[in-house]
């Protein structure tokens, strides 16, 4: 079975969770889209959901598969969220922001009573930090947060080269909500809790791609078939 094949293995695994009238958080990414699909055929035939999209790439998908769609200001709470991410550990913190979606999927799957993480099974690491960290900035005073930033990985005894993101035609990465992102490559981190923490404390720091706390459960497709992590 190739890698794409067992990414809609885990997002065929947690549609099984999906159930009529829920209100569902929709991630963004190569795994997330297979969901968003196979939510789509569901709907198809008669299932009764609405989601919130965490990217316009998402929206598209979405809006293309025939899947109903809202906003967190029309709607109070969601009841899942089922999301890919680029490392997942054991206590189920994660990285994400590979795909550049990091701030709304922050936003959403906090809002979601659930997140479920779907992913093939070279996502699940020991300790997070091999894939580099992303961090979403404000262009604007960009030198003052880089330092604010460093100083942040030292205090929390991590360190690393920093890139801002290109895409693939070479200009700076922007995201969805015009904001850049700085990559930084930090090999392990031995403790994501703090080290999110004095991030979010750094002004120009929009957003960043620890994810700690937020995640219910993890579906992870292998070579040995679905394993869930709860
Ligand atoms: C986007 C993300 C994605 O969920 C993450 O990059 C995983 O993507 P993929 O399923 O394509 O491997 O965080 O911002």
């Amino acid at each position: 079975m190739n890698m794409d094949q067992l990414k809609r293995q885990a997002a065929a695994r947690a549609l099984e969770e999906v159930r009529d009238g829920m209100q569902l958080g929709l991630g963004t990414g190569s795994t997330a889209k297979h969901f968003v699909e196979l939510l789509g055929e569901r709907v198809a035939a008669g299932l009764n959901v609405i989601g919130v999209p965490t990217s316009e790439a998402t929206r598209a998908d979405a809006e293309r598969c025939g899947v109903p769609l809202t906003t967190l200001d029309e709607i109070d709470h969601l009841d899942i969220t089922v999301d890919g991410a680029d490392e997942i550990d054991p206590e189920l913190n994660l990285i994400k922001g590979g795909g550049g979606a990091l701030l709304r999927e922050k936003i959403v799957a906090a809002a979601s009573d659930r997140m479920i993480v779907i992913a093939d099974d070279t996502k699940w690491v020991p300790t997070l930090g091999r894939f580099p960290l992303p961090v979403e900035v404000i262009p604007f005073g960009l030198g003052a947060t880089r330092r604010g930033i460093e100083k942040a990985f030292a205090e929390c005894g991590v360190s690393g080269q920093m890139a801002v993101r290109r895409a693939k035609d070479g200009h700076v990465f922007v995201t969805d909500g015009g904001h850049w992102i700085v990559d930084a490559q930090l090999g392990r981190i031995a403790d994501p809790a703090s080290l999110a923490k004095a991030l979010s404390a750094i002004p120009g720091v929009v957003e960043h791609g620890l994810f700690i706390g937020l995640a219910s459960s993890a579906v992870l497709a292998g070579g040995e078939g679905i394993r869930v992590i709860e």
